[in-house]
């Protein structure tokens, strides 16, 4: 076997923001050992209401971003741009790059006794059915319902999630799917694991919770160990966060949900890229 010459190199982790942290944390968990660049793209953020051109437009150039940092992988940590970007961007660059649509679908498809199956997600992701699709590959008798839910997005950002108006908000989105059959919901959102408990009490026991970031963590390390490009140094993880805007009040948010501390994001002008 060739020699492990990438192994220190970073994993390039990007999302429209600051949502992605919850993937880049179930990084941080299960690949302990891994270097990680995130990007945040808090300029453009959000890209559930933008158009597919734009959403590729910004995954190129966050991936040439990336580059620069010897990234030896890409994972694109944002549902929405691995629902309309990743296809095309695997096809034009070089380097492993794993979305969170896969996992999650798989995570489900795996989960559900009935084949019915829920998710919610960005009006973008829902509208593009990618996660209908790749369900339907898997299991086709599968039934999937979507459902776009873009207020949680900003409810997260602002601290609300365990404010009462959420549940409203929750129940104003899913009281239609929730009257439904299904067994299983992917949570098909970077933010949406951040409203899981308050989910999770929405629909009760009787529906299994999915969260892609935790099975995207693991395609990664199968991706790590395929290609032999697995940290093996022994040296512990340095991390490092860009964004296009607000670098501060990334910082902050990143602080509340990440177990290290974060002095500091860079910010820079992606446009450059
Ligand atoms: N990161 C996005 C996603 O997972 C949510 C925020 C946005 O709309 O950009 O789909």
């Amino acid at each position: 076997m060739e020699m492990n010459s990438k192994g220190t190199a970073p994993i390039g982790v990007f999302d429209s923001g600051v949502g992605g942290l919850t993937v880049a944390r179930e990084i941080m968990r299960q690949l302990p050992q891994e270097n990680i660049v995130y990007f945040g793209d808090t300029a453009r953020v959000p890209y559930g209401s933008k158009s597919k051109d734009n959403i590729i437009r910004f995954s190129r150039q966050i991936i040439r971003f990336l580059e620069t940092k010897d990234v030896k992988a890409i994972v694109i940590a944002c549902n929405t741009a691995s629902a309309l970007a990743l296809d095309t961007v695997k096809e034009e660059f070089d380097i492993p790059i794993v979305g969170v649509i896969v996992p999650g679908a798989r995570a489900a498809v795996q989960a559900t006794k009935n084949g019915k199956i829920g998710v919610a997600g960005t009006e973008a992701t829902i509208r593009s059915e990618t996660y209908t699709k790749v369900i339907r590959q898997m299991k086709p008798e599968a039934s999937v319902i979507g459902k776009p839910c873009p207020l949680f997005v900003p409810l997260v950002e602002e601290g609300f999630a365990k404010h009462k108006i959420t549940e409203e908000v929750i129940d104003i989105y899913l009281s239609d799917m929730r009257k439904t059959d299904i067994d299983t919901m992917i949570l098909g959102c970077t933010h949406y694991p951040l409203l899981r408990s308050r989910i999770m009490e929405y629909f009760g026991e009787r529906v299994h919770i999915v969260n892609p970031a935790y099975e995207t963590a693991m395609d990664l390390k199968a991706v790590l160990a395929e290609q032999n490009i697995a940290n093996e140094s022994g040296e512990s993880a340095t991390y490092e966060f860009y964004v296009s805007d607000a670098a501060e009040k990334f910082a902050h948010f990143a602080n509340t949900i990440l177990p290290y501390d974060v002095t500091a994001a860079k910010q820079i002008n992606i446009e450059e890229y």
